[in-house]
């Protein structure tokens, strides 16, 4: 199977790339299926439930979030339905989602799974025993297995990817919105990479306006981030596995997409 991930789709430049272009890249790269992370697609925070059908509509296969998952409580009820989006599984269990979904791709079916780092963030479940559940759980339904690690740490998302070595396909980071330049298959063949990038603005500062970000830093007056425009790229990962679940090759994923602002999406 050979699939994308693409790391945090960052408000309107990012959300209008993937939707103009998961068609063609699916076709250019011989690709699978796509998979996104979308936590900042609602205007940098949140996914909106008319983003999230436009998504699927334009041939994403598979949604992760992240801390802000609930930042648009319309997307709730989405939430509870959709076979296509997961919640992070170790979240609290009585938070609204999925631990998990297997989406089916040409060459199979493709697990997904998100869990939430626990260094300098919000206090969340263990994610070594949630994962571990977890892939009890789907034990044999899937022919690859992507985790989505959303993680500020790479410490954090190193543990989590030696830990899971051999045992699912990727372990792919997210959250930074800074891509890491660590892409490798692991000893057990497992691929993993620290952090896959955003898809947004880079002339920014992780996705937001630097004006308005420096102000408040310097300030430390508070003021509405607005997502910035300039450079926009898709970034992510493609992965490559055997009929074992295994790696066989991960590239980094980057490309330059222009963007207008004002224009429709
Ligand atoms: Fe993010
Ligand atoms: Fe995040």
């Amino acid at each position: 199977m050979r699939f994308l991930f693409l790391g945090d789709v960052v408000g309107k430049p990012g959300y209008s790339a993937v939707l103009a272009h998961v068609a063609n890249l699916k076709e250019q790269h011989a690709l699978d299926a796509v998979v996104i992370n979308a936590e900042n697609a609602a205007d940098g925070a949140g996914l909106m439930p008319r983003q999230y059908r436009r998504l699927i509509e334009a041939g994403v296969d598979g949604i992760t979030m992240g801390d802000h998952i609930y930042r648009r409580a319309e997307i709730i009820p989405v939430l509870e339905k959709s076979d296509r989006i997961v919640k992070p599984a170790n979240y609290p269990a009585n938070a609204t989602g999925k631990n998990w979904v297997i989406v089916p791709t040409p060459n199979g079916k493709l697990g997904i799974i998100s869990l939430m780092g626990r260094v300098f963030m919000r206090p969340v479940d263990c994610p070594f025993a949630a994962v571990d559940r977890v892939l009890e759980e789907i034990a044999g339904a899937a022919d690859a297995i992507l985790v989505d690690v959303h993680a500020e740490a790479t410490s954090d998302k190193q543990a989590l990817a030696r830990y899971l070595d051999g045992r699912v396909t990727a372990v792919l980071g997210t959250h930074t919105h800074v891509p890491t330049a660590d892409a490798h298959v692991m000893p057990g063949g497992t691929a993993m990479q620290c952090d896959v990038g955003m898809c947004g603005p880079y002339q920014s500062i992780i996705g937001r306006d630097v004006a308005r970000v420096l102000k408040t830093t310097t300030t430390f007056e508070p003021c509405h981030f607005h997502v910035a425009t300039r450079d926009v790229r898709l970034c992510g990962a493609i992965i490559e596995s055997d009929d074992q679940a295994h790696a066989i090759s991960i590239e980094r994923f980057e490309v330059p997409v222009p963007y207008e602002p004002g224009s429709k999406s």
